[in-house]
């Protein structure tokens, strides 16, 4: 039986356009879902659009169109970009879609039978940028959005149901105890246990002070609040209310990817509501930091784009290619942490990994079996220096995408390329005769370029498939299967390998 790998992004807000950060989790996600193909999992990507609640209701307002028709124009623009960089989803869901309203629907009413959804009044501050309550606590300076600096908060007061978060504190904190790996990087996880023995309130869930979202079933008036419908789309996708033997199928293999300031929404109120449910709570949440600007999620700078918000992916993909904007956001900013986004890290990044390593190895193998060995490749010998190096790569890249840190993982990986580049340097091959030395070292290093083409390829799949095809392999990368098709010695030699431009061209600085 293939083990089984479920993987999600945020569902993206339909207010406005795409920007970089929202590539960071989606590019992590497909590279995943590629990595686990490549292991012969089942494999399922679900990514989509989030287009109820306040802020898009206001955004169409203001844009004088209706919040359907901003949902539309927006969730296409997110499609639009997540085809430019190279995004194989299995799904799209949007939250407009009946499917999704069905579902949310069936769960909710399923945690109102049980009894954890009752009628209440609440008042608190309210950010509309994070559609969330703040505790007076968390405010800056007793009136600002701690995430969004400098956007006052307003009050909000309503009648509405109430999910009784309070009564899962003790529940989700042994879940998260007794499954230490489920949410990651690990300070993340003490940050929701921190949360949780703090002391949870109940939380308002439905909305009656708009019509812009799911109906709330068993009472007139009411929508559900916009995050208690998105969350479900996690589950909506895999036939949840519809189709319960794929749905069972698929949730206990479930990995989040999320970024940092959602944390509370997927890590509490999410497996709070399943376990109200009666669902299990999710199996991994991988928790991201931010990419900023000059040290800044939103703000102004002096220097480049106002902000990183104003990057849209898809210029950044005129300017680097698909494979030079995929593989900036996988390696440059490491899983966890916060990372700082500039045009010329990405410039450099670029010119070192890509243009100076991978494309030049690429390059330069051609070169020489164009002129040494007749245009054809010689086969790798069983006993090369570079066979070791390449098992020991194979485990590090592995263990670095079973980790989910992408960084990592492809550094592993680029360490067989530096080693075949530092091989070729020893040998110079392009110094030698016509015949079996020359063969010999050529063939190791055209196996070499197979194995990266396979193991690059979740990062880089345009270019990992051009390498794979000018050096005379049949099919693709992406269709090879990890471990057997790395390990060392299957390049059959007698390929024709061709010459020509290069793959990653430099840029200039
Ligand atoms: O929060 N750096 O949607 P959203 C890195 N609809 N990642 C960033 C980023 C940045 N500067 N900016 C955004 C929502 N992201 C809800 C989610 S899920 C059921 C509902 C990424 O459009 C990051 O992953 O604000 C963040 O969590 C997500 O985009 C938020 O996108
Ligand atoms: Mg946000």
């Amino acid at each position: 039986m293939p083990d089984r790998f479920y993987v999600t992004t945020p569902i993206y807000y339909v207010n406005d356009a795409p920007h970089i950060g929202h590539a960071y989790p989606t590019v992590i996600a497909d590279a995943l879902a590629r990595w686990h193909r490549l292991l012969g999992d089942d494999t399922y990507f679900l990514t989509g659009t989030d287009e109820h609640g306040l802020k898009v209701a206001q955004s169409a307002e203001e844009a004088g169109i209706t919040p359907q028709e901003q949902a539309d124009r927006n969730s296409a623009r997110f499609r639009d970009t997540w085809d430019s960089l190279g995004i194989a989803y299995d799904d799209f869901i949007r939250t407009t879609e009946p499917r999704h309203h069905d579902a949310v629907q069936a769960l909710l009413q399923r945690i109102k039978d049980s009894g954890d959804i009752e009628l209440d009044t609440y008042e608190g501050p309210y950010c509309v940028s994070c559609e969330a309550y703040y505790q007076d606590s968390e405010l800056i300076e007793g009136a600002f959005c701690p995430i969004h600096t400098g956007k006052p908060v307003t009050t909000l007061k309503e009648e509405n149901y109430f999910f009784r978060l309070s009564r899962y504190e003790q529940r989700l904190i042994d879940w998260i105890e007794h499954n230490p790996g489920v949410i990651t990087p690990e300070g993340k996880r003490n940050e929701v246990l921190g949360f949780l023995r703090q002391g949870l309130d109940d939380v308002s869930i439905t909305r009656t002070s708009l019509t812009w979202g799911v109906p709330v079933p068993w009472a007139q008036g009411h929508v559900f609040y916009v995050w208690y419908d998105a969350l479900i789309n996690y589950a909506t996708a895999i036939g949840f209310g519809t189709d319960d033997e794929r749905f069972a199928t698929w949730w206990p293999h479930v990995h989040h990817v999320i970024g940092k300031e959602i944390i509370r929404f997927h890590c509490v109120y999410w497996p709070a509501m399943l376990m109200a449910a009666g669902i299990d709570p999710p199996h991994r949440i991988h928790v991201h930091g931010w990419l900023l600007l000059g040290g800044e999620k939103l703000s102004k700078t002096v220097h480049g784009p106002a902000r990183l918000t104003d990057i849209a992916p898809s210029r950044l993909v005129d300017d680097f290619g698909v494979d030079g904007v995929r593989y900036h956001l996988l390696r440059d900013t490491p899983f966890g942490p916060d990372g700082d986004f500039s045009h010329e890290r990405v410039v450099e990044r670029y010119n070192s990994d890509l243009a100076n390593n991978f494309g030049n190895l690429v390059s330069r193998v051609a070169t020489v079996v164009g002129k040494q060995c007749g245009g054809t490749g010689p086969a790798p010998r069983a006993d090369s220096p570079l066979a070791a190096v390449a098992a020991e790569v194979v485990a590090a890249t592995a263990q670095g995408w079973a980790d989910v840190a992408p960084s990592v993982a492809l550094d592993a990986t680029w360490r067989l390329i530096r080693e075949t580049n530092a091989h070729l340097e020893d040998n110079e091959p392009w110094k030698m005769e016509p015949g079996p030395e020359v063969d010999a070292v050529m063939g190791d290093a055209l196996e070499a370029v197979r194995i990266v083409a396979i193991l690059a390829s979740p990062a880089i799949p345009a270019a990992a498939r051009e390498a794979w095809t000018r050096i005379g392999l049949p099919g693709a990368p992406e269709h090879q299967r990890v471990p057997d098709a790395v390990a060392w010695g299957s390049y059959p030699g007698g390929l024709a390998v061709s010459k020509a431009g290069p793959i990653f061209p430099r840029i200039k600085p």
